[in-house]
């Protein structure tokens, strides 16, 4: 499949769901503090569903993706620094990236509901994975 398709496919569903238009509720963000991972790297959170800490790292993390999002044929140099504090600093494990994936998809279908057809799902399944070769490739 060419690499717009996906590309658009996922850009016009961003642009349709919730996620960076109600960045500040928390029924409309995904919930990765649901992972067994959340105490391990966010044990300075207040990880009650729709926190202030919650609502406001989700903030960051959607404006990444938004930032991904537009810069799709430069995903390397834009994550770039994302790339260094995950690996080097917070030194995620990468196997959380899919599982923050797979949220996402949840959170995505949820909202798109029959919108969120094969292609979409495709669409973003690629933007994820290109999302964590680029924030995990410092581990290599
Ligand atoms: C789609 C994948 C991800 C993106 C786009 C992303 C993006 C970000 C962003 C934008 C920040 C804030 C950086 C700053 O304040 O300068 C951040 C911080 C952080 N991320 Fe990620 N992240 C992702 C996945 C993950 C995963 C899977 C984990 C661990 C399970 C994780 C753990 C953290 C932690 C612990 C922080 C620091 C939080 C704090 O102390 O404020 N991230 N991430």
């Amino acid at each position: 499949m060419p690499h717009s398709a996906p590309g658009s496919a996922a850009n016009a569903a961003w642009g349709r769901s919730k996620l960076h238009r109600r960045p500040k509720g928390p029924a409309g963000s995904p919930r990765p503090q649901a992972a067994p991972a959340r105490q391990e790297y966010f044990p300075h959170f207040d990880l009650c569903p729709g926190s202030k800490d919650i609502r406001h790292h989700g903030q960051k993390v959607v404006k990444a993706l938004d930032s991904a999002l537009k810069h799709l044929d430069n995903l390397h140099d834009t994550l770039a620094d994302l790339s260094d504090l995950h690996a080097y600093n917070l030194r995620v494990d990468p196997v959380n990236f899919k599982l923050l994936a797979k949220c996402f998809h949840v959170t995505l279908a949820s909202q798109l509901r029959a919108e969120y057809n094969p292609l979409v799902y495709l669409a973003w399944d690629k933007f994820f994975h290109q999302v964590a070769c680029c924030l995990s490739e410092k581990y290599r």
